[in-house]
C-alpha cells in the first residue's frame, strides 16, 4: 500500500487530530504518501485532497476539533454522490482510506465499498475509526471524543453547582448525545447529579415530572449549603424540550406547595450544546485515538477492508462480527455491516448494551439517591 487518505466526517470529536497524527506518522514511516481529505465526504466529492507531511501533524495532538475540517454531506447519501466519490479516489490512486467519524460516517464507509455498488475498477480499501461524543457507535466500548465530552460536562456541572449551592437552586443541564443517553448517564455519576433524565430509561413524561419534583422538594430536608443544590442532567434525546420541562416542574412545585413556597424553588436551565464537543482531548482520548489509528493503518497494510477498528478490551469476538487485533490486544476489527446493525439496536433500545447501560445506571442512581 503506497497511498492512503484520511477524512474526518460528521460531528467533530476531541481526539480526531490524535488519530490523524498517528495514522499519518505510521504511513510516512513506511514511505507511504499520506493525503488529507478536507471536510469529510463533501471534500472528497469536490476533490479537496491535500498532502500530509510530518510538519502538518507535528503539533496537533492536543487540539480539539479536526484540522481536516468536517461536514455532513447530503450528496454522499445518494448513489450518484458515492459514484463520484469512488471516481475521485480512483483518479487519485488512493489505495486505502481511513474514515474517522460517527455512525453516519461509518455507514457511509460501508456504502462506499458496498459490493452491489462497486465496479471492478474501484480498488480502495476502507477502514473506519469510531469518533463521536455520543458513544452511539455499535461494537466499540468507547468512541474517540467521549471521555473528553464527559469531562467537559462534569467540569461545567461542578461550576454551575457553585452558584446553584449559593442560591439553593435547581439547575437543569441539557447535554448533547443525540438519541443516546450515555453522556448524560456518565457525567451524571461523575458530577453527582440528583437526577439524570435519558430516553433509554423508558420513563413517561408524567413519571419524570413527578419524580424530579419529589427530588427538588426533598432537597430542602438536607442541611443548608452545598448539599441543597439540585442538579438535573437531561439528555437532549429525552423527547421533552428543556424549557418545557422547566416550566412544567416550576408549575408542579407551585401546585404542590403554593405560589410563595413553590415559587421559591424556581429552576434555571443551562444548555451546554456544542460546547461539549470542543476542547483539548483528555489523555484517554489521545491514547485511544492513537491506538485505534495504529490498528486501522495496520489493517489497511495487511490488506483488509470494510472493517472498523474498535476499542474492546475483553471478551471473545464471533468470527461473523470480526476478530481481535494482533497488534493491540485491547482492540478488535469489526465488520462495518455488523457495526451498522448493532448501532441500530443501540439506538432502538434492543441492544443488550443499551439495556446493560440503563440497568447499571439505575442501580447506581438508586444508591446515589440514598
Ligand atoms: O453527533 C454529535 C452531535 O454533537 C450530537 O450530540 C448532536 O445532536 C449533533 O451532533 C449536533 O449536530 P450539529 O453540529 O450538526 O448541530
Amino acid at each position: 500500500m503506497k497511498k492512503v487518505a484520511i477524512l474526518t466526517s460528521g460531528g467533530d470529536a476531541p481526539g480526531m487530530n490524535a488519530a490523524i497524527r498517528a495514522a499519518t506518522k505510521i504511513g510516512l514511516a513506511r514511505d507511504m504518501e499520506m493525503i488529507g481529505i478536507e471536510h469529510g465526504y463533501q471534500g472528497l466529492l469536490a476533490g479537496a485532497l491535500v498532502p500530509l507531511s510530518t510538519a502538518d501533524v507535528a503539533d496537533i495532538i492536543h487540539l480539539g476539533g479536526t484540522v481536516l475540517g468536517s461536514a455532513r454531506s447530503t450528496e454522499f447519501r445518494e448513489r450518484a454522490g458515492r459514484d463520484q466519490a469512488r471516481r475521485v479516489l480512483t483518479q487519485h490512486g488512493i489505495e486505502g482510506l481511513l474514515v474517522i467519524g460517527g455512525n453516519g460516517s461509518l455507514a457511509g464507509a460501508a456504502a462506499l465499498t458496498a459490493p452491489d455498488e462497486v465496479g471492478a475498477d474501484f480498488q480502495t480499501a476502507v477502514i473506519g475509526l469510531p469518533a463521536s461524543i455520543d458513544n452511539d457507535v455499535g461494537l466499540t466500548m468507547y468512541a474517540i471524543g467521549v471521555d473528553t465530552a464527559v469531562n467537559t460536562i462534569m467540569e461545567a456541572c461542578d461550576k454551575v453547582s457553585d452558584t446553584a449551592s449559593a442560591h439553593e437552586r435547581t439547575f437543569i443541564v441539557e447535554v448533547m448525545g443525540r438519541d443516546s443517553g450515555y453522556l448524560a448517564m456518565s457525567s451524571g455519576i461523575a458530577a453527582a447529579a440528583d437526577a439524570v433524565l435519558f430516553r433509554e430509561s423508558g420513563k413517561s413524561h408524567d413519571e419524570i415530572v413527578s419524580a424530579v419534583t419529589d427530588i427538588i422538594i426533598r432537597s430542602r430536608d438536607r442541611p443548608r449549603g452545598r448539599s441543597r443544590r439540585v442538579l438535573i442532567i437531561k439528555a437532549e434525546g429525552l423527547g421533552i424540550p428543556t424549557v418545557k420541562l422547566k416550566s412544567e416542574l416550576d408549575a408542579e412545585l407551585r401546585k404542590r406547595l403554593g405560589d410563595e413556597v413553590g415559587g421559591s424553588f424556581e429552576s434555571r436551565v443551562l444548555v451546554l450544546g456544542h460546547l461539549v464537543r470542543g476542547g483539548s482531548p483528555t489523555a484517554s482520548d489521545r491514547m485511544r485515538a492513537s491506538r485505534l489509528a495504529n490498528v486501522a493503518m495496520r489493517a489497511l497494510i495487511a490488506g483488509h477492508t470494510r472493517l472498523m477498528a474498535a476499542w474492546n478490551p475483553g471478551g471473545p469476538i464471533p468470527p461473523e462480527i470480526g476478530f481481535r487485533s494482533t497488534d493491540d490486544p485491547l482492540c478488535t476489527l469489526v465488520k462495518l455491516e455488523a457495526v451498522a446493525a448493532e448501532t441500530a439496536k443501540l439506538l432502538d433500545g434492543s441492544s443488550p448494551t443499551t439495556k446493560r447501560r440503563a440497568r447499571m445506571f439505575e442501580e447506581i442512581a438508586d444508591v446515589l439517591a440514598l
